[in-house]
């Protein structure tokens, strides 16, 4: 009985960590000027897909549909702004070119996106990155807002001023292998 016991408590150990959704961030918005001009930087196509890990409130989501009419998937930990970014591309009229998948985003595959964006810290796009290399398919394009990818050289840095802040892009290409 207490082998049983002490077996299940460590296969519940073991997959606690797995299961766990790991919060890499808070909930910092991109203002819009920024988002239209790190869409324009991945150079965002009709048609493609783009996908935002760790969305927010989906404000990305529903530029990359309006202004690009491009696809878009959302990824976001949080129930609650998972919710509210699907009310918000409800709202917007955009259900049948964009979704929201609450989850964490080191548990999505991304290897659809041809642009992914990210507004994270460094150290979470240290984690991101082999999966991100594993994944994408040569010629994708990943553009971060004010945070490197450390160990990517970015193929363009972009310094923009909006509200009254210094922003500064990262646009990085998946390699043609
Ligand atoms: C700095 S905000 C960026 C929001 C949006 N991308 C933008 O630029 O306006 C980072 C977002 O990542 C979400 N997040 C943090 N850890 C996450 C994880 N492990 N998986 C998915 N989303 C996560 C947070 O809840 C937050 O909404």
């Amino acid at each position: 009985m207490l082998r049983t016991n002490a077996v299940a408590g460590l296969t519940v150990a073991l997959l606690m960590p797995l299961a766990a959704q790991q919060k890499l961030a808070p909930f910092v918005t991109s203002p819009q000027p920024i988002i239209d001009r790190m869409l324009e930087i991945a150079n965002l196509r009709p048609g493609e897909t783009l996908y935002d890990l760790g969305c927010g409130d989906g404000r990305i989501l529903v530029s990359a549909v309006k202004n690009f009419r491009a696809k878009a998937v959302g990824v976001e930990v949080s129930e609650q702004l998972a919710q509210r970014a699907n009310a918000n591309l409800h709202t917007q009229g955009i259900e049948g070119q964009a979704k929201v998948i609450q989850a964490d985003m080191m548990s999505v595959d991304v290897g659809g996106a041809q642009v992914v964006s990210l507004y994270l810290p460094t150290e979470a796009n240290d984690l991101l990155r082999p999966k991100l290399e594993k994944e994408l398919k040569p010629g994708a394009r990943v553009v971060s807002l004010d945070f490197k990818v450390r160990g990517w050289k970015p193929a363009r840095v972009e310094k923009i001023e909006a509200h009254h802040r210094p922003y500064t892009v990262y646009l990085y290409e998946m390699p043609q292998q």
